[in-house]
C-alpha cells in the first residue's frame, strides 16, 4: 500500500475521532456537572489523543491531517438515548480500525491502531454501562432556550475557540519551527478549555451551546500563520473585554476576564516567536 493511500486510510479514521470528541463534548456539556458527564469528558480527552497520534502519523507520511469532522450522531431525547448514539460512534470506530489494522502493512502503523482499538473497544463498554446508569439515575438534559445577548455571546465564544483549537493543532503540525510547535500544542489545549468553560456556562444560563467551527487559517509558512493567531487572539481578546463590561452577572463577568487575559498572553507568546522567526 502506497503512502497515500495509507494518508487516506488515517484521515479517514482521525475525521471519526473529531466528530467523537465534538459529540462527547455536546453530550457532557448538555448534563451539567456529575460524575457522568466528567467520566465521558475523560473519554473525550482520549479520543484527542487519538486525533493527535493519527495527525502525527499522517505527517510523518508527508500528508496534511484533514480538518473535516465525521458524521456525528447527536439526536435523541433523553441521556439514556444520547449513550445509545454514543455506542453506536465506537462500533463505528472499532469496526474502522480493524478493517485498517487488516489493510495496512507498516507494522508501526498496525501496532498504533491496535492500541487505539483497545481504547475504543473500553470506551464501547463504557457507554453501554452509561446507558443503564442514565436510565437508573434519571439523568436530563440541562439545556434550555435562552438566546439572549448573553447566549449570543457565549455561543460566539464557543465558536471562536473551536476554530482556534483546530487552527493551533493543524499548525503546530504543519510548523517546523520546534518553540512554535510546543506553544501551539500548549495554547490548543487551553483554548479547548476556554470552550469547556463557555459550554458550561451556556447551560448554567439555560442556553444550548452551539459547537461548530468558522473558517480555520491554512498558512503554510510559520511566520504567516503566526501573524493570523496574532489577529485572531486581539480580535478576541477586544471582544471578550467588551462582553466582561457588558454582562451584568458576576460570574460571567470574571469568565470574560479571565478568558481576555489569556487571549492577550497568547497574542504576546505568539508575538515572540514572530520575532525569532522573522529574525532567523
Ligand atoms: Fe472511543
Ligand atoms: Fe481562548
Ligand atoms: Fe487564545
Amino acid at each position: 500500500m502506497d503512502k497515500e493511500k495509507i494518508v487516506s486510510l488515517l484521515n479517514e479514521d482521525l475525521e471519526g475521532e473529531h466528530a467523537a470528541i465534538i459529540q462527547y463534548l455536546t453530550h457532557a456539556y448538555a448534563m451539567g456537572e456529575g460524575e457522568m458527564a466528567c467520566e465521558i469528558e475523560a473519554i473525550a480527552r482520549e479520543e484527542m489523543r487519538h486525533l493527535d497520534w493519527l495527525a502525527e502519523t499522517i505527517v510523518e507520511l508527508g500528508g496534511v491531517p484533514s480538518l473535516k469532522r465525521g458524521e456525528m450522531r447527536t439526536g435523541g431525547k433523553a441521556v439514556p438515548d444520547w449513550m445509545g448514539n454514543d455506542v453506536l460512534q465506537e462500533e463505528d470506530a472499532i469496526k474502522l480500525y480493524k478493517e485498517h489494522i487488516e489493510s495496512i502493512d507498516d507494522t508501526k502503523i498496525k501496532r498504533l491502531l491496535k492500541r487505539v482499538l483497545s481504547d475504543e473497544e473500553s470506551h464501547h463498554g463504557d457507554f453501554q454501562h452509561f446507558v443503564e446508569k442514565a436510565q437508573r439515575e434519571g439523568a436530563t438534559d440541562l439545556r434550555g432556550a435562552r438566546t439572549d445577548k448573553v447566549a449570543q455571546t457565549l455561543n460566539w465564544g464557543i465558536e471562536h475557540e473551536y476554530t482556534v483549537v483546530l487552527q493551533y493543532m493543524l499548525q503546530s503540525y504543519l510548523t517546523d519551527n520546534e518553540e512554535a510547535k510546543e506553544e501551539l500544542q500548549d495554547q490548543a489545549i487551553n483554548e479547548m478549555q476556554h470552550m469547556g468553560w463557555l459550554a458550561e456556562e451556556m447551560v448554567g444560563i439555560s442556553g444550548s451551546p452551539r459547537i461548530e467551527h468558522t473558517e480555520v487559517d491554512q498558512s503554510i509558512e510559520t511566520a504567516d500563520m503566526l501573524r493570523a493567531d496574532i489577529k485572531i487572539e486581539q480580535e478576541v481578546a477586544a471582544e471578550y473585554d467588551r462582553a466582561a463590561k457588558e454582562v451584568e452577572d458576576p460570574d460571567l463577568k470574571e469568565l470574560f476576564i479571565r478568558l481576555r487575559d489569556h487571549e492577550i498572553y497568547h497574542a504576546e507568546v505568539f508575538s515572540d516567536i514572530l520575532e525569532d522567526e522573522e529574525s532567523s
